[in-house]
């Protein structure tokens, strides 16, 4: 064991909410998932709620997500016992007379939610609600991205999320600045939810990013808040000079020790007329296959110590982040849940 690695498996962990899917990714087949280790099923039910439950049959263990739906229940692939919403046992096809089995013929449902177009699960008894990140406003659209594994720790995309450092390096063929590396440092501010970090970042705009900033010139200028939502969410409010907003939610959803599930949405102030949603989608999707390349190429075990690396001033929000991990494990700091709605128009809480 790697000292500071972040144990996912201490029961704290399964305690907060997670969004697991992109809504619109969960229609009439089940749907598997893993969370902090934990392979889960989720389908949608006749009035469009989504269960979620273990995916494990409890007749011979056979994963439920390879089965199928109907009348709103799940059918094990294997000898078709059908389970509802609840867990329980509507139909065992063998005995078909036979009804009220008990409780060890239920299959076991964890908590589910569908929220600002993501699908949440929270494992066990919820420390606290779903964080009350920007939510979509009228006037605004929301922007479905990316639902997808990668091979790397969700803290490590955490870090790269509020790392203003890297741009100009991974990002040099989307975005990065590259005349000047040296970055104003974040300020930050503690939030009942995790902390805020503000800061300005002069940006290259090639032809494919204009669409994106609204902009026309060669470089532009793009102030940001971004808000950590622990354990593993971050929200980047950019705002370019032409007013435009693009706010990215990126969920970094803990697979299991090495592995996350990237969950991403968009929320941004203009209409499809203004810029189309595909260009939009095409340009993150750029910027985060950069990301992705660089984190996946790290070999070296994560761990969450602040001194199991060495930093630079720019790094303020990483030591930030790895202190507010290593409290939520040793179970100091839990997060309250207070929204108010930010001048912008977005909801954001403080
Ligand atoms: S394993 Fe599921 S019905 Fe037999
Ligand atoms: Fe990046």
């Amino acid at each position: 064991m790697i000292k500071g690695m972040l144990i996912l498996e201490e029961p704290i962990w399964a305690r907060f909410w997670y969004p697991v899917a992109l809504e619109g990714n969960i229609g009439s087949e089940p749907v598997r998932r893993t969370l902090l280790n934990h392979p889960i099923v989720l389908w949608r039910e006749p009035d469009g709620a989504v269960v979620a439950a273990i995916d494990r049959c409890p007749h011979r263990d056979a994963p439920l997500s390879s089965g199928w739906i109907e009348d709103g229940c799940i059918v094990c692939p294997y000898h078709g016992w059908r389970f509802d919403g609840t867990g329980a046992l509507r139909l065992l096809p063998q005995s078909p007379e036979l009804s009220s089995l008990g409780n060890r013929y239920e299959i076991q449902t964890v908590n589910a939610r569908v929220l600002h177009g993501a699908v949440w699960v929270n494992l066990s008894r919820p420390v606290a609600e779903i964080p009350a990140i920007p939510s979509l406003q009228p006037g605004w659209r929301y922007i479905p991205e990316f639902d997808e594994e990668w091979e790397t720790h969700a803290a490590r995309l955490m870090e790269n999320s509020f790392d203003p450092a890297h741009t100009v390096f991974v990002h040099r063929k989307t975005f990065g600045d590259g005349r000047n590396p040296a970055v104003e440092v974040p300020s930050l501010e503690e939030r009942p939810y995790g902390f805020s970090m503000s800061n300005r970042l002069s940006v290259a705009n090639p032809d494919f990013a204009r669409t994106v900033t609204g902009d026309s010139g060669d470089y532009t200028l793009r102030d940001t808040v971004t808000l950590f939502f622990a354990p593993f969410i971050r929200v980047m409010i950019s705002t370019y000079p032409a007013g435009v907003v693009h706010a990215i939610v990126t969920a970094a959803t803990p697979v299991n020790e090495h592995r996350l599930r990237l969950v991403q949405w968009v929320l941004r102030n203009d209409r499809e007329e203004d810029a189309p949603e595909s260009e939009l989608v095409s340009f993150d999707r750029r910027v985060t296959r950069e990301d992705r390349e660089l984190l996946e190429s790290i070999w070296a075990p994560y761990s969450s110590e602040v001194n199991a690396n060495v930093h630079m001033r720019a790094d303020r929000a990483s030591i930030a982040l790895r202190r507010l991990w290593g409290k939520i494990s040793a179970g100091t700091w839990l997060p309250e849940t207070v929204e108010e709605v930010g001048e912008d128009g977005l909801r954001v809480i403080g």
